[in-house]
C-alpha cells in the first residue's frame, strides 16, 4: 500500500473511533500530545506554498469573523438555523456577501452548513454569543497592524515601560493599557473583567489548586494567609475558598480602586483592598503567607515586573512568605502555539511577555528573589512559579 493509502485508511479509522461522546478534555496532557501529533501529520501533508499562503492571506479569516460578529450572525444562528437569504433580509447586507462570509466561517468551524446556503450552530457559534468573547474578537487588531511600524520607528527595541508600547503608538495615548480602559473605555474594562473571570466559555481547564499543594502551604499559621495582588473581581480567591472552605487566616483581594468598587458578588470572608501595585504594599498585608500574582507579570516588561516584585518583596517575611506566580511557563523547545499567540498579544497590548523557565529565573533573581520550584500544569495553561526571598 502507498503511504497515501495507509494514511487515508488510518485517518478513517481514527475519525470513526473518536466519537463526540468521548471526553477529550478530561486528560489535558494526552489531549495536547495527540493534538501535536495530529498537527504534525497536517504539516507533513501541507505543501510549503499552501502553508505560507495560509498565513499571508489568512488575516482575511479574522476579518470575516469580525464582520459576522458585527452583523450579529452568530446570535441568529445560535438561536436557530438560518439561510443566507434570511440573514440578508434581517441585516440588510448583500446575500452574496453573507454567503462568502459564511462559507469561510464553515471552513474554520465557527458554523456548519446544514442545507443549501443554510447554516447551523457549532460549539464555537455558541461561544461567539458570549459578551466577553465578542469583545475579545474586536479588541486590538488596530494595534497589531501598527506594531511593525512602531518597531521600525523605535529601531526594533522591546518596550521598557508600560507607556511606550505598541498600544500607545496605535491608540495615540499616553495612558497605560489598564488606565486607558478604566478612563477612556470603561465598558470594555467591565467586559475584560468578565473575560478574566473565566467566562470565556468552553470546557474548564484544571484549576491550579487541583495540582499545586496550596492546602499544605496555607496550613502554616499566618495572620494574613493569601493576598491576591491585582486579583480583578477576586474570582481566583473565591474559587480557592470554595475548594478549601476551611482555609484559616485573612484573604485579601487587591486591585485598582475602580475595579474593587465594581465587584458585585464576593464571599464576605474575602477582604477588598484598593491598591496600586506600583507603590509600596500597605502595612495590612505585611508578612502574608502567600502573595498571588495571576496573569499579572505576563502583562508587563521586565522593569515594571521588578517594580511590582520589589514592592511585594519589602512586605514579605523571610522563611515564611511566598510569591506564587500563575503564568505560562513556555518551554524553550517546541512551545505550544497557544502560548506563542499569547506572548505576541501581551507584547503588542502592553509590552509584556510569556516567559520561559530561563527568563523567569533571571527576572526573579534580578528582583532579589529566587525560584524555589516550577509547577507544571497538566495542559498548556498557566503553571505556578513558586518564589521566595533569596
Ligand atoms: C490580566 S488581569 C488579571 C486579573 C486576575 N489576577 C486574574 O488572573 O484573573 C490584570 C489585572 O491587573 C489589574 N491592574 C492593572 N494595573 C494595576 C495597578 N497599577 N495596580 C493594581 N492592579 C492593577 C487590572 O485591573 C486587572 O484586574
Amino acid at each position: 500500500m502507498s503511504s497515501f493509502k495507509v494514511i487515508q485508511h488510518l485517518i478513517e479509522e481514527l475519525q470513526s473511533s473518536a466519537t463526540q461522546e468521548d471526553d477529550f478534555y478530561s486528560d489535558e496532557k494526552t489531549r495536547i500530545e495527540l493534538l501535536g501529533a495530529a498537527q504534525g501529520l497536517v504539516a507533513a501533508l501541507t505543501r510549503p506554498d499552501e502553508a505560507v499562503a495560509s498565513i499571508t492571506h489568512g488575516a482575511g479569516r479574522h476579518m470575516c469573523l469580525q464582520v459576522a460578529n458585527d452583523l450579529g450572525l452568530f446570535d441568529l444562528i445560535s438561536a436557530k438555523s438560518h439561510s443566507a437569504r434570511e440573514m440578508a433580509s434581517i441585516t440588510g447586507a448583500d446575500e452574496k456577501l453573507i454567503v462568502r462570509i459564511m462559507r469561510m466561517m464553515v471552513a474554520v468551524g465557527f458554523v456548519e452548513q446544514s442545507g443549501d446556503r443554510v447554516y447551523s450552530a457549532t460549539p464555537m457559534t455558541k461561544l461567539m454569543t458570549l459578551p466577553s468573547v465578542k469583545a475579545d474578537t474586536l479588541e486590538g487588531l488596530d494595534i497589531l497592524q501598527s506594531t511593525p511600524e512602531y518597531l521600525k520607528k523605535n529601531g526594533y527595541h522591546l518596550p521598557r515601560t508600560m507607556t511606550e508600547t505598541p498600544f500607545q503608538f496605535a491608540r495615540k495615548t499616553e495612558l497605560d493599557n489598564h488606565k486607558y480602559y478604566a478612563e477612556v473605555r470603561p465598558e470594555t474594562m467591565k467586559t475584560f473583567q468578565i473575560f478574566m473571570d473565566g467566562l470565556y466559555g468552553g470546557p474548564a481547564r484544571a484549576p491550579w489548586w487541583t495540582w499545586y499543594p496550596i492546602e499544605e502551604v496555607l496550613s502554616v499559621d499566618s495572620e494574613v494567609a493569601f493576598v491576591d495582588v491585582a486579583g480583578g473581581n477576586g474570582h481566583q480567591t473565591a474559587g480557592l475558598l470554595r475548594a478549601f472552605p476551611g482555609t484559616k487566616g485573612r484573604l485579601i483581594v487587591q486591585d485598582l480602586p475602580e475595579v474593587i468598587q465594581g465587584i458585585k458578588v464576593l464571599d464576605p470572608r474575602i477582604e477588598r483592598l484598593p491598591y496600586d501595585f506600583l507603590i509600596p504594599q500597605p502595612e495590612a498585608v505585611k508578612g502574608a503567607r502567600v502573595f498571588f500574582l495571576s496573569n499579572i507579570l505576563h502583562d508587563h516588561p521586565d522593569d515594571v515586573c521588578h517594580n511590582i516584585l520589589g514592592n511585594i518583596r519589602a512586605a514579605m517575611t523571610p522563611g515564611h512568605s511566598k510569591i506564587l506566580i500563575s503564568d505560562m511557563i513556555v518551554p524553550e523547545i517546541d512551545p505550544p502555539i497557544r502560548q506563542l499567540d499569547s506572548d505576541i498579544t501581551m507584547f503588542f497590548l502592553s509590552g509584556g511577555a510569556e516567559r520561559s523557565p530561563f527568563e523567569w529565573t533571571e527576572l526573579i533573581r534580578t528582583a532579589g528573589l529566587k525560584v524555589s520550584n516550577f509547577w507544571y500544569p497538566p495542559g498548556d495553561q498557566n503553571g505556578i512559579i513558586e518564589v521566595e526571598i533569596a
